[in-house]
């Protein structure tokens, strides 16, 4: 069954791969890719249904500037704001972002009654905290991706060390998506042997060092922030909710309690299929573990006290 109407929020490079990514998929019948440079929209809309016969695939693709043409999406992708630029970090982007996705937000709520939302804009955690404000839907149909394209830079640093193909790396990162992520080395394996069991530590070490300030490396090697790896990630989450795959992801998502957090929203492994965030999952954290996941947790709550006393 593929009836599924998703719109994507932005046609810059990320919104732009989201809608490509999804329409390779060909697991969706249509995506609404909008812009407020309308014919930006349009042209790598057209761009991508211009594709399909050469990749095969049926999903339409259309872009406009008109929320009106975004009716009825099930679920919505947000990548609208600006990308950091070298010797910016992500929250330095919270007074531009903040008020286009509350906007937005808005705006999608106007033409689509209960959609799911994703949100990709940064600085992540505190722009989804935004967007579940706006949108006054249960916190399980809006939440953000990190977690995947965090989770995914590590996978592949490991891969690299270990010469192993990536599909062989399964891993847990919990925390906000910015330098005090927590990559968990306790929850990594590879085809299901402990990670800890084939690398050296200090190699270990230096990879999640590298994954933390992941997302930088690549600003300052491009002057803007990365697209391919963060757009196939979202159009994931899109994928699992459409397919009702429950599979599981780290997301960011809003905590009641679980892991002694509440009032925020952070990454944690959920699990996704076609009602949003179906679970929360609770790892049994250690003590050093659910420090480093506190001191996250701090520095977001710092990031969203600024979001707190803007006046949208
Ligand atoms: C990154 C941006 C998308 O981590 O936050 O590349």
């Amino acid at each position: 069954m593929k009836m599924s109407k998703i719109t994507v929020v932005g046609a810059g490079n990320v919104g732009a791969t989201v809608a490509n990514v999804l329409s390779m998929g060909d697991v969706v019948k249509e995506v609404v890719l909008l812009d407020i440079k309308g014919d930006l929209a349009r042209g790598k809309a057209l761009d991508t249904w211009q594709q399909a016969p050469i990749n095969y695939y049926s999903t339409f693709c259309r872009g406009t500037e008109d929320y009106a043409e975004t009716a009825d999406s099930d679920i919505v992708v947000i990548t609208a704001g600006i990308p950091r630029k070298p010797g910016m970090s992500r929250d330095d982007l919270i007074s531009t972002n903040a008020s286009i996705v509350n906007q937005v937000t808005k705006s999608i709520l106007e033409h689509s009654p209960n959609p799911i939302i994703i949100v990709v804009s940064n600085p992540l955690d505190v722009m989804t905290f935004a967007a579940h404000q706006a949108a006054g839907l249960d916190s399980s149909r809006v939440f953000g991706m990190a977690g995947i394209l965090d989770t995914a830079r590590y996978r592949a640093f490991l891969a690299e060390a270990l010469t192993v193909s990536p599909k062989e790396i399964q891993a847990v990162l919990m925390g906000g998506h910015g330098d005090t992520m927590v990559p968990l080395p306790r929850y990594t394996t590879v085809a299901g042997i402990p990670v800890t069991e084939l690398i050296d530590g200090k190699v270990l070490d230096a990879i999640i060092d590298r994954t933390k300030k992941g997302g930088g490396e690549l600003v300052k090697l491009m002057g803007t922030s990365a697209w391919y790896a963060p757009g196939a990630a979202a159009a994931q989450m899109v994928e699992a909710i459409v397919k009702d795959e429950n599979r599981i992801f780290p997301c960011c998502a809003k905590l009641n309690g679980q892991y002694g957090l509440g009032d925020i929203f952070i990454g944690v492994p959920v699990k996704l299929g076609k009602e949003g965030i179906q679970q929360i999952i609770e790892l049994d954290l250690n003590e050093e573990e659910m420090k480093l996941l506190n001191d996250s947790a701090g520095h977001v709550r710092e990031v969203m006290e600024v979001y707190q006393n803007m006046d949208l």
